[in-house]
């Protein structure tokens, strides 16, 4: 049995007074002690400490949207994992679309970080997902299974045990458009079988895979209902407590 995780993208919104009252809101409106799901808030890094500071003594974890693959050093502008397990971070979100598109990050500097995040003790939330042209040339599988394998190269099985894929395709993030329970459950499942192919099965059925692109109330219950579908990646949707509460409380009432 997996455990949901559901993870709210806050992207470069939020100034410290902001993020620590909708993490406050959150807060207030988490029902504790409710078996499902895992939920983790990621802020930028300027308010991760507040943020950490709200949600501490609760099960809400923290996340961050990034982090540099060297520890320590003359590196302007970044931010090491290590620092970020000093403010209270549990997972790191990597190879996000964004990051692709406007820092180019290939796979190979995904993977670097992917390495230096789990040796840190930090939990990756590595990002996958085609384009609408890559999906309408029938490439969606050939996309997504290079970045998997990009990522995760000379990683052994159990580097990966704390492992989450985040499956978002790209047309669908921000943009209102949702892939369908079917569409997203396809790549989940080709994404399990291809884990179980580079490692083996145990590894594959333990690994939670999330989907991501404009979740929302409205539609986030019959994502959360297919099988392969074990939460959530949640940006647009993350940035009002209501909203974020409401996906979160539909898998107690799910079950
Ligand atoms: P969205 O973003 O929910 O606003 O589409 C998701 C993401 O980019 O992680």
């Amino acid at each position: 049995m997996r455990q949901p995780i559901i993870a709210g993208n806050w992207k470069m919104n939020k100034i410290k007074q902001e993020a620590r009252e909708l993490a406050q809101s959150i807060v207030r409106g988490f029902i504790a002690g409710l078996p499902l799901p895992e939920v983790v808030l990621c802020p930028p890094f300027t308010a991760l400490e507040a943020v950490g500071g709200v949600i501490s003594g609760t099960e809400i974890e923290l996340g961050a949207q990034n982090a540099f693959w060297e520890s320590q050093g003359a590196y302007t502008g970044e931010i090491s994992p290590n620092m970020l397990l000093t403010v209270g971070c549990k997972y790191v979100i990597l190879g996000h679309s964004e990051r692709r598109k406007y820092f180019s990050e290939s796979d190979q500097v995904v993977n670097k970080k992917i390495k230096a995040v789990i040796h840190a003790g930090l939990c990756p939330i590595l990002c996958v997902g085609e384009r609408l042209g890559e999906r309408e040339e029938g490439r969606t599988e050939a996309v997504v299974g290079e970045q998997v394998r990009g990522a995760l190269d000379g990683l052994s099985q159990s580097e990966l045990k704390t492992l989450v894929i985040a499956y978002e395709p790209i047309w669908a993030i921000g943009t209102g458009k949702t892939a369908t329970p079917q569409q997203a459950g396809e790549v989940h499942s080709f994404i399990r079988g291809l884990i179980s192919d580079l490692y083996d099965e145990e590894l594959s059925e333990k690994l939670r895979i999330i989907y991501g692109g404009s979740v929302k109330a409205e539609n986030a219950g019959d994502l959360f209902n297919q099988p392969q579908i074990d939460g959530g990646l949640v940006g647009g949707a993350s940035l009002q407590a209501e909203s974020f509460l409401k996906i979160i409380n539909l898998y107690p009432m799910g079950d």
